[in-house]
C-alpha cells in the first residue's frame, strides 16, 4: 500500500518555483529522510504531503486519497518547524497532549489520560506531565510537543526538523522509537532533518532535495558524498553517531493495539 503518491509536484509563491516538478512514491511503514540546504523547499514539501498547502500543480495522495478528505476521517501526526514564539499559557504538560484527543469522541477520558502517559513517556518527560509548559527548555518543550504528534496514533507522522534543541542521548533514543513505529507497526514516519549522517542509521529512504528532487531512494544504495555534492553543491563534513543503547523508549502500541 502506498502510504503517499506525489507526482510531479510543483510550488509556486508568485513567480518564485519553489518546487520543481517533484515526484515521490512512499510505501506504508517507511521512514523517510528529507534533506537539503536552507531554503530548499523542505518545509514548503512536507506541508503538501500533510494537505496543509496545495500545490500550485501535480498531485499529491495520502493512502489514496486527496490529503484534506484523507483527513477527515484520519488523524495525522505534524510537527510544524520549530518557531520562536511566545508561548505563554498556563496549561500543563499533560493538558498540552490532551488537547490532541479533544475531538476523539469514542475514546473514555480514562484511556485518553493512559495514551497521553505512554506518549509522554516515549519522549521521557512523563515525569514532567503536571509541570506547567511554557516553564520547560526548548528542547523539553519539543520532546512533549513530538508526544503531541504520536498520542493519536496516526498511521502517518509528518516531522519538520524535529530534534532541533533536543540532546544527542534524547535524539537518539528519539530516531531509534521512530524507527520501532515504522518497522515494528508500519506507521509511515516522513521526517526532515539536517543530521544526515545520523539520521542514515535509522531512515529507511532518503529524498535530497534542493528545489528539485537530486536523489531519493534507500539509504544504502545512495552514496552520501556525492548526494551532498550533488545537492548542495559543496562537500560538507558528514557526522555519524550511533548509539548502541536503544532502550530507551517503550512502544505506546502495545497496550492499544
Ligand atoms: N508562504 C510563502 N510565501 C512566499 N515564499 C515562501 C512561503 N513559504 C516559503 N517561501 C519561500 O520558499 C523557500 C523555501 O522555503 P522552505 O521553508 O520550504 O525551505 P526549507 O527547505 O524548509 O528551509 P530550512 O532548512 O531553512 O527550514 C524559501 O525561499 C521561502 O522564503
Ligand atoms: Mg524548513
Amino acid at each position: 500500500m502506498e502510504a503517499l503518491n506525489l507526482k510531479s509536484v510543483s510550488m509556486s509563491f508568485g513567480k518564485f518555483t519553489v518546487l520543481d516538478d517533484i515526484t515521490i512514491p512512499v510505501a506504508s511503514g517507511t521512514f523517510l529522510g528529507i534533506v537539503g540546504p536552507n531554503g530548499a523547499g523542505k518545509s514548503t514539501l512536507i506541508k503538501i504531503m500533510a494537505g496543509i498547502l496545495s500545490p500550485t500543480s501535480g498531485s499529491s495522495l495520502l493512502y489514496g486519497a486527496k490529503p484534506i478528505e484523507y483527513r477527515r476521517n484520519h488523524p495525522i501526526g505534524y510537527l510544524p518547524q520549530q518557531q520562536k514564539i511566545n508561548i505563554n499559557f498556563p496549561l500543563t504538560v499533560k493538558d498540552v497532549i490532551y488537547l490532541n484527543l479533544a475531538n476523539r469522541t469514542k475514546i473514555t477520558k480514562k484511556a485518553k489520560l493512559k495514551m497521553v502517559d505512554q506518549a509522554l513517556k516515549n519522549v521521557g518527560m512523563l515525569k514532567s506531565k503536571d509541570m506547567i509548559f511554557s516553564y520547560l527548555s526548548g528542547g523539553q518543550r519539543q520532546r512533549v510537543l513530538i508526544a503531541g504528534t504520536i498520542v493519536t496514533m496516526p498511521e502517518i507522522i509528518f516531522l519538520d526538523e524535529p530534534s532541533t534543541g533536543i540532546d544527542v542521548v534524547n535524539q537518539d533514543n528519539f530516531y531509534g522509537f521512530l524507527s520501532h513505529l515504522a518497522h515494528t507497526h508500519g506507521i509511515t514516519v516522513i521526517m526532515i532533518s539536517h543530521d544526515v549522517g545520523v539520521i542514515s542509521n535509522y531512515i529507511d529512504k532518503i529524498a535530497y532535495l534542493n528545489r528539485r528532487l537530486y536523489i531519493y531512494g534507500k539509504t544504502e544504495d545512495i552514496d552520501m558524498d556525492e548526494a551532498i555534492y550533488n545537492t548542495y553543491g559543496k562537500t560538507g563534513k558528514i557526522a555519524t553517531y550511533m548509539n548502541k543503547n536503544k532502550t530507551g523508549f517503550t512502544c505506546p502500541f502495545k497496550d492499544f493495539e
